[in-house]
C-alpha cells in the first residue's frame, strides 16, 4: 500500500510538471483563451497528462474508472484523430482548429467528433479537482449571483441539464455575452464552435460514471457538485 502511494505521489509531480509546460505552450499559442493543455499542439496530438493522481477523486470518481475513462476512451480519441487527420487538411492544425474546422461539415464528422472529443476529455479533467467543490472564489461568485441569481440555482441548473441530457454528452457553464448560463451538448458537441465561452464542464457519457454508479446519474453528477467541481478553473476560463 505504502509502495503504491509513493509511486502515485511521484508519478504525480512528473504529470504535474509536464502540464505545466503544456499549458505554458498553449497560453502563448493563444487559441481561443482557454486553458487547455495541448490545445495548441498540431499532429500528432498526444494525450494530455492527468492534472492529478488517477485516484485522487476518489471515493467520487475512482481510479477503476479514470483508468478507462483517461487511459482507454480519451486516448483512444487522440488515437483515432491522428489516425483520420493524417494526410489531410487538418494534418497540421492545432486541436481547437480542427474542432472549429469541421464542425458542421457532414463529411467530416468523423474527424470532428474524435477532435472535440478530446479537447471536451482534456478540459472536463481540468473541471475536477480533489477536494472541490464548496463555494466558488469571491469574483465568480459574483458574476454567478448575477446571471443566476443565486449560487445554488447555478448548481440547480447544471446538475438539471447534466442528468436530463438524454443519452451521451456533457453539461457547461459559459460565458454568454456578459452572462453566465448553462448548456448542455449532445455526444461531442461543445461550446467551443458557438459564441459562448466554456467555464467548466461535466461528462454525462455513461463510460464517465457507469463502473461507480451504474444507472444512477443523477448521484454522479450530484457528487461532482458537491465535491470535485473545480470553480478556480472556471474562473480563470472567465478571465481570459
Ligand atoms: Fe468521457
Amino acid at each position: 500500500m505504502k509502495s503504491r502511494k509513493n509511486k502515485t505521489s511521484t508519478t504525480h509531480k512528473l504529470d504535474r510538471r509536464k502540464f505545466l509546460a503544456v499549458s505554458g505552450a498553449v497560453c502563448a499559442s493563444g487559441a481561443v483563451g482557454i486553458l487547455v493543455p495541448g490545445a495548441g499542439a498540431a499532429v500528432p496530438h498526444g494525450l494530455p497528462p492527468l492534472p492529478y493522481p488517477d485516484n485522487a477523486l476518489e471515493p467520487v470518481i475512482t481510479a477503476r474508472t479514470i483508468s478507462f475513462h483517461y487511459g482507454k476512451h480519451h486516448k483512444a480519441y487522440v488515437d483515432n484523430l491522428n489516425r483520420l487527420a493524417a494526410g489531410t487538411e487538418y494534418a497540421e492544425l492545432p486541436l481547437e482548429r480542427v474542432v472549429v474546422a469541421t464542425a458542421g461539415k457532414p463529411d467530416k464528422t468523423a474527424i470532428f467528433n474524435n477532435a472535440a472529443q478530446v479537447w471536451n476529455h482534456t478540459f472536463y479533467w481540468q473541471s475536477l479537482r480533489a477536494n472541490g467543490g464548496g463555494e466558488p472564489p469571491r469574483a465568480l461568485k459574483e458574476r454567478i449571483e448575477a446571471s443566476f441569481g443565486s449560487f445554488e440555482e447555478c448548481k440547480k441548473k447544471l446538475s438539471e441539464a447534466a442528468v436530463s441530457q438524454f443519452g451521451s454528452g456533457w453539461a457547461w457553464l459559459v460565458l454568454d455575452g456578459d452572462k453566465l448560463g448553462v448548456v448542455k451538448s449532445a455526444n461531442a458537441e461543445t461550446p467551443l464552435t458557438t459564441r459562448q465561452k466554456p467555464l467548466l464542464t461535466i461528462d454525462v457519457w455513461e463510460h464517465a460514471y457507469y463502473l461507480d454508479y451504474q444507472n444512477r446519474r443523477a448521484d454522479y453528477v450530484n457528487a461532482v457538485l458537491d465535491k470535485l467541481v473545480n470553480w478556480e478553473f472556471a474562473l480563470q476560463n472567465l478571465s481570459r
